[in-house]
């Protein structure tokens, strides 16, 4: 349960910050108002201009670790739908869609005992650059500026419930299915070893991917990017 934020001005990264806190044993939240080097996932870059929220949870998890990712995405769509925007999903494995574009990007590190749960959410950004052409914001889909940091304590106020219910009784995976876009869409997912062209089956109660090949035959897959999806 994070009880304390604390608050940069400009860092490297969060998840970088977040590492000297290892120590502490205490679960926490780290914010910066921009970062020089973002981390995206498989080695990408993570724009991380002023106007963002870039969120590092520092958390000491006792069970269910795999799921912290799909819970962060989980309390983004929650908290966006509190905002009163509709047309969200969830990308596998834990990309946050608002009108088919990425409003938010999630990766979450392992360290000993901990997990840095990392949540980039595009916030104010008015534009970006031609490379990122499927990124959008809150204020590009809005019309307005959003206040940075009540949006920051409803993330907060959003997981920790949802992170003692995880904890303690494990996540109802339906609820989170209701958001997922793209069963049945023909996909290409990418991994660190290979790429893969396939429709989705299914996603299965530990969160992977099932895809079905050509030949009709599934296979289970834990990570990858999936890419050519028209959600
Ligand atoms: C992705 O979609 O590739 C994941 C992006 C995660 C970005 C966030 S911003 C806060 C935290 N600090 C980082 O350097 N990265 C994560």
């Amino acid at each position: 349960m994070i009880k304390k934020i604390i608050r940069f001005k400009d860092v490297s990264s969060t998840q970088d910050t977040a590492k000297r806190f290892l120590k502490s044993n205490e679960e926490v939240a780290i914010t910066s108002l921009r970062q020089t080097h973002g981390k995206g996932r498989q080695g990408k870059s993570w724009f991380s201009p002023f106007g963002g929220l870039y969120l590092s949870l520092l958390l000491f998890p006792r069970a269910r670790v795999t799921s912290i990712p799909l819970l962060a995405s989980l309390t983004v769509v929650k908290v966006l739908e509190n905002y009163d925007f509709s047309k969200l999903t969830i990308r596998w494995p834990n990309d946050v869609l608002l009108n088919h574009r990425k409003i938010c990007g999630i990766i979450c590190e392992q360290c000993e005992k901990a997990v840095i749960c990392g949540i980039g959410l595009n916030v104010n950004i008015d534009k970006f650059t031609t490379k990122l052409d499927s990124a959008t914001s809150l204020k590009i889909e809005s019309g307005h500026d959003f206040d940075i940091n009540e949006v920051l304590n409803q993330v907060i106020g959003t997981f920790n419930p949802l992170y003692n219910e995880l904890q303690n009784e494990g996540l109802r995976i339906k609820e989170v299915l209701h958001y997922i876009g793209g069963i049945g869409e023909s996909v290409e997912l990418i991994t660190a070893q290979t790429r893969i062209k396939g429709t989705v089956y299914d996603i299965d109660d530990d969160w992977a991917l099932l895809l079905r090949d050509d030949s009709g035959m599934i296979r289970k897959y834990y990570c990858g990017e999936v890419k050519q999806m028209r959600w």
